[in-house]
This record gives structure tokens, sequence and C-alpha cells, in this order.
């Protein structure tokens, strides 16, 4: 068993939010599912105070070793989570950990709140890669602000609440720091890197809807070691450590690296089941090197 927040879980393998539709693979899979789902809890995809279309398409652009996506957050708005998603959600045979984005904080504690009264919901986790309409920056770029942040939702939910850290920003652990001062229980990282992709046709123009995109994926993994090594040395936090985990091996690195859990994002479109074969191989490579 692992323990996270005070929550037990069977293995330390995770989802990435946005990475796994567990009412898709459901409807998919059946019944079956439930005796044999891959993550150890499951994260659920990002949401917002109202419904969200997403960016126009092109929505999606390989590179060598990852993906760009400009998917835009399409969801259902909180009053659609809370009656049709949560219901099925809860009967996922893990904990349940909700994600939410806002613009500002009172949109933020608004969320926070709603979902706080939700004794379904195990743990809250915040995304705070959300641009700032005034700087364009993240929301958890800076430091100060995303501990101004912090600080108005904590006293608003006695859930777990974990905060999942842009990448893209000047010194992650710094904000890692900002966030554990201001009352998180968790961080989680890396979400995606801000990248850019080129229209195939040569005239330098964006490819994607969305303008520019987050990259994820194996080509990611050196960068979130790295990041997850700097936040984990610096606060006593649990970390929930990913960014290209395709392998057991790779999952250990995280752990190695200070991480308490492992999230699969982008190996899930590659193989539904990679959660539970990473956990497995996990087991496998803990107990080769004597269960360190
Ligand atoms: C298609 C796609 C959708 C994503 N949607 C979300 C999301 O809704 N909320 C979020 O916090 N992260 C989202 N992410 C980021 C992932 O959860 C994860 O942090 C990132 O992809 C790095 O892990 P990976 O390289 O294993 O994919 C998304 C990633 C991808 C590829």
């Amino acid at each position: 068993m692992t323990a996270f927040c005070g929550l037990q879980l069977a293995h330390p393998v995770v989802n990435g939010s946005g990475t796994f539709d567990a009412i898709a693979a459901r409807r998919a899979f059946g019944p079956a599912l439930d005796g044999a789902f891959p993550f150890a809890a499951y994260v659920s995809k990002t949401i917002t105070l109202e419904p969200r279309e997403g960016n126009p398409p092109p929505r999606l652009y390989e590179t060598p070793g990852g993906m760009i996506n400009s998917i835009g957050l399409p969801n259902k708005g909180l009053a659609g989570y809370l009656e049709h998603d949560l219901p099925e959600l809860a009967r996922l045979p893990v904990p349940l950990i909700t994600n939410v984005m806002g613009s500002t904080a009172d949109e933020v504690v608004r969320l926070v709140e709603a979902v706080d009264a939700r004794r379904e919901i195990a743990a809250i986790e915040l995304n705070v890669s959300c641009p700032n309409v005034k700087t364009g920056l993240d929301l958890g770029a800076d430091p100060a602000e995303l501990g101004a942040l912090v600080r108005a939702v904590r006293p608003r939910t006695a859930k777990p609440l974990i905060v999942k850290l842009t990448p893209n920003t000047a010194d992650v652990a710094l904000v890692a720091q900002a966030a554990e001062d201001a009352g998180a229980d968790a961080v989680s990282l890396i979400n995606t890197l801000r990248a850019f992709a080129p229209h195939p046709d040569g005239s330098g123009a964006p490819w994607l809807g969305g303008g520019t995109g987050g990259m994820s994926g194996p080509a990611v993994r050196a960068v979130a070691l790295a990041q997850v090594a700097a936040v984990a040395r610096r606060v006593a936090l649990p970390v929930i450590g990913m960014g290209g985990v395709a392998s057991g091996r790779h999952a250990r690195q995280f752990l190695d690296a200070g991480a308490t859990l492992v999230a699969v994002g982008t190996e899930s479109f590659r193989d539904p089941a990679a959660g539970a074969r990473i956990a497995r191989e996990l087991g496998a490579e803990s107990a080769n090197s004597g269960n360190r």
C-alpha cells in the first residue's frame, strides 16, 4: 500500500488529469474495467465554473518523442460535472481526485467549495496553468500570485489540496515553496510545456487552432525529472511526479527523484491499460532492487 495525504492506495501509479476518460473506458470495456482499473486513484479532467467548448481544431501535433495538444480544456462546467460525471466516477473502485481551474481566485474558491461539499470526492487538484488575463503568464508561474491563490482557497476545504504546478516558470521549486507555505497538502508536476507547432505548409503560421499548445510524452521526461527533483528537495510535501512515464523503470526514476506517486498521461493514449502495466513493472523493479 502507498499512503498519500491520508489515502491508502493499492500502488503509487495514478493518471494525469485529462489523459484517461474513465467514463468512456467503462462504456468501452464494461464492468471488466472495475476489476482491472489501471490506476490507484483517478484524477478527473479539469473542470471550470462554466462549460467550455475547447479550442478549434487542429488540436494535436506529433513531435519526435512527444505530442503537442491544444485541446483547450473542453468540459461540462461545474454543474454538468456534478450532475452527470460525478455519479459515474463515484462508482470507480479507487479514490476520486477532482481537478479544477479558474481564472481568478474567486472562481477557484467557488469551485473548491462545491467540490468540498461532495463526499464522493477524496481530494482536490488545482490546475494553475491558466493564463492571468492581465499578464498572459500562467497563474502558477509567479510564487506570490500562486501563494495568494492557495491562501484564498485553503480555508474553504478540509480535503487534501494538491497544487498542479506549471513547468512554464523560471524556478518551479520557488513556486512549490509558495504553495507549501500557503497550506497546500501536495504538489503535482509537470503539466505540459508550452510549445509551438508550425503549419506543415511551411508558411510559419501556427498549425494548432489554439495558436500554441502543451508538449507531453517521452520527450519531456528528462525535464520533468529535473523539476520533480528540484521540488522534492525544496518542499516537505508529497509530490506526484509525471511527464513521459511509459514504463515501470521510468516510474522508479520519478520515485527516486523524490516523488511519492507517479502519474501516467500520454502513454495511456497509446495503450489504455498502460497504468496497470506500469504499476506491475514498478512492483517488479522494486522487488529486484530490494524494495528501496
Ligand atoms: C491530451 C491531454 C490533455 C490534458 N488535459 C489536462 C487537463 O485537463 N488538466 C490538467 O491538469 N492536465 C492536463 N494534461 C496534462 C497531463 O495531465 C500531464 O501533466 C502532462 O501531459 C505530462 O504527462 P505525460 O507526459 O505523461 O502526458 C493533459 C495532457 C494531454 C496530453
